[in-house]
């Protein structure tokens, strides 16, 4: 029989004050724990102790249907049955050996795999983090290794990471921003926001005048850049997917000035768009992918997967807990498992399903004005009403905390008014129309 979260933690801290009610666990929170990214007005507490798919639970015992996987992270669901196995299977081994400090077969065998579902010709490496913003900055730093180059380019919006380098990338909130000083010398372009074009143009007729601009601020910025950094979908920006002929004239810039194409990918890599890679929509070869989030099966992992040699000598780069067997062992069976059980197809077709609700929901809603996606990469756009299309956050975050706290529908904002679907890869299509009903709900109750 299942306990409750607090009387498992009366066994495991029996030296510690366990209470029983989810308000005055938010207050201790508030006493003790920094402010993060929580929205403790939206978001109760969760149960620590149970969960199993996209199911997920309140101390209260009430149950979510999780549209989130964790921010892409739990790509086969809580408690996935692989995952179960995998940890009987090992326990006894030898788990925390560091993979930077000595080799180990499990991160040469991830790395064969992950260089095996990486496309391009040319001669590749892997460099394991335990994050998504230090994969972003060990590929930025190979890049200087090795170019000896120092400018970059990124976009508006843009998300890599809050820490040294890729914080000096993001440019997404002010909040990440303010007052704390920039450790690279960035150029900026527009990313190519089709919705909310700043060029006023419509993508089927544009002449990509976004990348004119940025060809433009690179004419008075420098020309000498070590490496273009961008979100295949511009995930926390509001899930903004690229057109083609977009990634196609970076990829030319690119050549152009002899510079090196980053693809962060620890969003919407690793299958959440249907293909194992983002940019690998935009039909372009990018020099590097930047994975994290789904790699390590819910634990602390990211990679760095680009040219050889990532670095030029011993020492340039490392990380204390990088590649540890248990979790590269974890993660090669999450890619065979996404392999094994077609999630790359069900990626697809589930986001298709996605979008066509999302789009019904759209029709009969004057507060929808944008709904789009790649795979299990979704969002809709929130406006004050669909005449003047005026971003409205406070439509959004109305919708958000109806669908939480009354539909039961655990989901994530992002960008400025959007809302975001990043179900886990195996969801089914029973679960995708139950959360579809209870999103419609919530969009209705916001007037
Ligand atoms: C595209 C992208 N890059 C980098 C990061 C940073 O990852 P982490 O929080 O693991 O450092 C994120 C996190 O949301 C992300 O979405």
């Amino acid at each position: 029989m299942k306990r409750d979260a607090e009387e498992l933690l009366k066994e495991l801290c029996p030296d510690l004050n366990i209470t029983k009610s989810s308000k005055e666990w938010v207050q201790r929170a508030e006493q003790v724990v920094a402010k993060t990214t929580q929205s403790r007005d939206i978001y109760p507490v969760v149960d620590h102790t149970q969960g199993e798919g996209p199911w997920i639970y309140d101390l209260k015992g009430n149950q979510y249907l999780d549209m989130t996987a964790g921010v892409a992270v739990r790509a086969l669901g809580f408690r996935n049955p692989v995952v179960k196995d995998f940890e009987q299977r090992i326990n006894g081994y030898l788990r925390e050996v560091p993979g930077h400090d000595f080799d180990l077969i499990p991160q040469t065998l991830l790395a064969e795999r992950l260089v095996g579902i990486t496309p391009g010709d040319h001669e590749k490496e892997v460099f394991f983090t335990t994050s998504g913003g230090r994969a972003v900055e060990s590929a930025v730093k190979s890049v200087m290794d090795n170019s000896h180059k120092f400018r970059f380019i990124a976009f508006r919006p843009a998300f890599h990471g809050r820490t040294g380098y890729a914080l000096a990338l993001t440019a997404s909130k002010h909040a990440h921003k303010d007052f704390y000083p920039q450790g690279l010398d960035v150029i900026r372009g527009p990313y190519p926001y089709c919705f909310r074009c700043p060029f006023g143009q419509e993508e089927k007729s544009c002449s990509l005048e976004c990348v004119q601009y940025l060809r433009d601020s690179i004419e008075f910025g420098g020309t000498d850049i070590a490496a273009i950094v961008v979100e295949p979908i511009c995930g926390e920006g509001g899930i903004i997917p690229a057109p083609v002929k977009w990634f196609k004239e970076i990829r030319k810039l690119a050549d152009e000035l002899e510079t090196r194409i980053i693809s962060d990918e620890v969003q919407a890599g690793l299958g959440r768009t249907g293909k194992w890679w983002g940019i690998e929509h935009g039909d372009i070869i990018p020099d590097y992918i930047c994975t994290a989030k789904a790699l390590g099966g819910g634990f602390p992992f990211g990679a760095t997967i680009g040219p050889k040699p990532l670095f030029t000598d011993f020492s340039r780069h490392s990380e204390t807990f990088g590649a540890e067997p248990y979790v590269s062992l974890l993660s090669l069976s999450v890619i065979r498992t996404i392999e094994q059980d077609e999630l790359l197809d069900n990626a697809t077709k589930r986001g298709r399903q996605i979008l066509k609700g999302l789009r019904e929901i759209q029709e009969s809603s004057n507060i929808v004005a944008d709904v789009r996606g790649r795979g299990l990469m979704c969002a809709i756009e929130f406006v004050t009403d669909k005449k003047t299309n005026t971003i409205d956050s406070q439509k959004r975050d109305a919708v958000l905390n109806n669908a939480v706290n009354k539909q039961r529908l655990w989901i994530l904002g992002a960008g400025r008014n959007c809302i975001r679907f990043l179900p886990p890869l195996n969801i089914t299509s029973d679960q995708i129309d139950i959360a579809l009903e209870r999103f419609g709900k919530a969009v209705k109750s916001v007037k």
